[in-house]
């Protein structure tokens, strides 16, 4: 089979073809003739790394895949080749709460990830795929879908009557939007173009802030409000977005902290979540039933958002896509 290695850190063009044999599976384990992948900001810190994720030397990198199962092992039962199943990004995560050793399972990082014709997974990891969900859409889901499905379904229930803000256009903020959505909350989301809120609208955001135009965007957001704020923060921005996500923030909302992708050093004064009893909560991605959750969901009530699908061999191309920030949602590798 073919596959990606990542064999040293720093440049896209590390990224090379190689061909191996198929992988071996333990008797607990089914092998997975991957049809498509997906891409997340995570994978552009390990090309560009190396990142507090790792990754180890020589890894497969990329995180999220989706194919159907070829081979099982001798102790598997309940799930037969031929089935259409989607990868958990931590396949040690089952359910519950965060097991903290299973961060040592999260793919294409701690280890080899899924950009290769097969792999072999864990056979109680994978989730099978309804008929209405694509590889490619299915492929989109288990990091950033993940990571926006918990997002919002920890914490203070979620429903009508409740505001989202949603901070730019990136995987797991677009499907926080649609997620909110299929809840029936009222989305409000920032971006960088005009052209990218049309579609941010077309999408269902009621409003939408252009955060170069409007670089103090918490007034807007409390203006748009009422002056109450928004119950809950998608916050992939980190260090450089939170001071305004707590501004923003209604009484006793709550910031689901996931990302960095804005000025990781700027130093945050915590003061403003005393006067809203807002709170702030890590997130750590999902367990495989949360992307169960997640499929479930998409299935009934919205497509995943997918940018751009590449080629196997154009693999390269697709993290430059990803790294120019050009895109509106996933960015796909077709395998
Ligand atoms: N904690 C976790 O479990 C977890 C899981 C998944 C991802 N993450 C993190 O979450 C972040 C987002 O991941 P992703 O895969 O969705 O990324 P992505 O697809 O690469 O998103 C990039 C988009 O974010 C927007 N953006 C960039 N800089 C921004 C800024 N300063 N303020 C607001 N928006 C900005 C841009 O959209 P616009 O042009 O529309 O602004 C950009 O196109 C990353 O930092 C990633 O590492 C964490």
């Amino acid at each position: 089979m073919r596959f990606y290695r990542l064999r040293d850190h720093g440049s896209i063009d590390n990224l090379v073809v190689e061909q191996g044999p198929e992988p071996q599976i333990a008797p607990d384990e089914v092998r997975v003739r991957i049809r498509a992948v997906s891409l997340n900001a995570r994978d552009l810190m390990m090309v560009f790394g190396p990142s507090p994720y790792g990754p180890k030397p020589g890894i497969i990198p990329v995180s999220d895949g989706a194919g159907e199962i070829v081979a099982c092992g001798s102790a598997v039962t309940g799930i037969a080749p031929g089935t259409r199943v989607v990868i958990p990004f931590r396949p040690g995560w089952i359910d519950g709460p965060l097991e903290a050793g299973s961060i040592a399972t999260d793919l294409g990082g701690a280890v080899d990830g899924v950009l290769a014709e097969q792999v072999a997974v864990a056979a109680r990891a994978v989730v099978p795929l309804p008929d209405a969900v694509s590889f490619e859409q299915a492929a989109a889901m288990p990091c950033a879908g993940v990571t926006a499905w918990t997002a919002l379904d920890r914490g203070a229930p979620l429903g009508p009557g409740r505001t989202v803000l949603v901070l730019g256009t990136g995987g797991v903020s677009i499907f926080a939007l649609q997620i909110a959505r299929a809840k029936g909350c009222r989305v409000i989301a920032t971006t960088s173009t005009d052209a990218k809120a049309d579609r941010l609208r077309e999408l269902g955001a009621r409003d939408v802030v252009n955060y170069r135009d409007c670089p103090q965007w918490s007034r807007r957001i409390l203006e748009l409000t009422d002056g109450r704020g928004v119950d809950r923060v998608v916050e992939v921005g980190g260090a450089g977005t939170l001071p305004q996500s707590m501004a923003a923030l209604a009484p006793e909302g709550e910031i689901a902290l996931i990302g960095l992708l804005a000025d990781p050093m700027n130093q945050i004064s915590p003061l403003p979540l005393m006067r809203t009893m807002g709170v702030i909560r890590g997130i750590s991605v999902g367990s495989r039933a949360d992307l169960a959750a997640l499929v479930d969901c998409a299935a009934t009530h919205f497509a995943p958002v997918i940018d751009r699908v590449f080629a196997f061999d154009e693999a390269p191309a697709a993290f430059a896509h990803l790294a120019s920030r050009r895109h509106f949602g996933k960015v796909v590798i077709r395998v």
